[in-house]
């Protein structure tokens, strides 16, 4: 059956306007800083790829979902994080799953995989559900007709989840510390000209050690002190993910992790983890504001599904209205709205020769359009399994990591366990009509998420 286009009826979405030709140097760089999705213009939205030089570098933005494809799955032993990607994460989040590399990846992937498997990853959902209760509490304690920055409820509710996961209860320390630590250690760590110009490391980014010294000092004191409290008695103390990644033994060779390399997997998890999922139940819940309709289906199924009491693990599979809420809002306003790979040796992507050394963009744009509008029929399963691979771009990007490292994989994406029980307690418990402060909310609708 056609399905209902329901563009046809949505409201057009807020999003950069895309510039119309190339943005002259020094602009370009001004955009970057502020917003990367609006650095990108009119032609990319159009082309399946798109090449640009700069400084004599080639750079490829690529849309395209089978060149997508090729890239994260089909020849991804071709293609590593780039130079730049290193730069800006390395002197904060060290060697962490997210900049480690070739022998060094794969062998952090073995030895974690199984403090991230299906089941575990299910048993911490009581901890999402119950920092869900307490936000609600809290909203319900402030009335009706208070003023909510929901960007801002997001990023403490997925701060505390990812926190309590890790450290049980030492998390309301490490919640404070990194309160006042990760957003400014986002905010000033952003690519500049120097980094294009292929300068070296040590002289583009001599601000950037210091950067990270600044803003996650403080962590780390209190990581080291945690890790070396938890190896010295680990009979005793607390069950939690910390303790699973001190534990944890390579399959193959017997070995663990140092004390170094799992404080880099800590801060890349919570790095990783917590705005992402914040910033996809911010906009879900702005686009519900914008959608009474959906919203009203919305809580219909939580009504059917859950009757009230808090959900567990098993209700996940049963609340596909909500995925496909959830599915949606992630393509019109993807958390992590570009990869980006560097070539390791020549390549022929979407009909074009890739050279050594190139730059890859994968932003996506196919999946969305220029103009933004709503339409979570597209989700619906039965659509899903037909669609190309490669579309579905954060999945498809896991699913590569997942598929190349041995141990057991998640049989559901990433973002659908670890927001969903919390999402659906947070949907069930309130009207989205409650937050009429949109512009307050932190949100920087215009331009689109970051
Ligand atoms: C809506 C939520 C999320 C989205 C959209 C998302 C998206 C992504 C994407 C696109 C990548 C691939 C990046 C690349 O290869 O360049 C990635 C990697 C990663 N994410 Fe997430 N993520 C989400 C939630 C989380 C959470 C909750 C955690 C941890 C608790 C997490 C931890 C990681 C880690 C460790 C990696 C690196 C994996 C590897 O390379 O082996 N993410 N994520």
């Amino acid at each position: 059956m056609a399905s209902r286009d329901e563009s046809a009826i949505a409201p057009e979405l807020p999003a950069p306007v895309p510039p119309r030709g190339r943005l002259p140097m020094l602009e370009f760089f001004r955009t970057l800083r502020d917003n990367m999705v609006a650095t990108y213009g009119e032609e990319a939205y159009e082309h399946d790829i798109i090449e640009r030089k700069m400084f004599g570098r080639r750079r490829f933005l690529v849309s395209e979902p089978a060149a997508i494809k090729h890239v994260l799955l089909d020849n991804a032993a071709n293609y590593q994080k780039t130079e730049i990607t290193r730069r800006i994460l390395e002197p904060g989040l060290g060697r962490g799953l997210i900049t480690a590399e070739g022998e060094t990846w794969r062998r952090h992937r073995r030895t974690m995989s199984p403090a991230f498997d299906h089941r575990s990853i299910m048993s911490y959902a009581p901890i999402m559900t119950a920092a869900a209760e307490e936000l609600l509490a809290d909203w319900s304690r402030r009335g009706a007709d208070a003023s909510i920055d929901v960007a801002a409820a997001m990023m403490e509710v997925t701060l505390n989840i990812i926190s309590r996961t890790m450290f049980s209860s030492d998390s309301d320390r490490i919640v404070a510390i990194m309160e006042r630590g990760a957003g400014r250690y986002q905010a000033e760590m952003r690519p500049n000209m120097l980094d294009f110009l292929g300068l070296p490391a040590w002289l583009a980014g001599l601000n950037r050690v210091r950067v990270a010294e600044r803003t996650l000092g403080e962590f780390d004191t209190e990581i080291d002190r945690l890790i070396k409290l938890r190896s010295s008695n680990p009979e005793n103390g607390p069950k939690d993910l910390l303790a699973r990644l001190i534990a944890a033994r390579d399959e193959q060779t017997g070995g663990g992790m140092t004390a170094q390399e799992v404080r880099d997997h800590v801060i890349t998890i919570f790095m990783a983890g917590h705005e992402t999922t914040a910033m996809a139940m911010t906009w879900t819940w702005y686009l519900l504001s914008q959608h009474a309709a959906e919203e009203a289906k919305l809580h219909a199924e939580l009504e059917a599904v859950l009757g009230g009491r808090v959900p567990n693990s098993e209700d996940l599979d049963k609340l596909t209205y909500t995925r496909m809420v959830i599915d949606e809002s992630m393509r019109l306003y993807p958390p992590v709205h570009t990869i980006a790979r560097e070539a390791l040796a020549e390549d022929t992507l979407a009909g074009g020769a890739v050279r050594y050394s190139c730059t890859l963009l994968l932003p996506s744009l196919r999946r969305r359009a220029s103009h933004l509008h709503w339409s979570s029929l597209r989700h619906r399963r039965s659509d899903a399994s037909a669609r190309h691979h490669g579309a579905a771009l954060p999945t498809a990007a896991r699913g590569r990591t997942s598929r190349r490292a041995s141990g057991p994989d998640n049989t559901s994406p990433p973002p659908w366990n670890e927001n969903g029980a919390c999402f659906a307690r947070v949907g069930f418990g309130c009207d989205v009509s409650r937050f009429p402060t949109w512009p307050s909310a932190g949100l920087d609708s215009a331009s689109g998420c970051r």
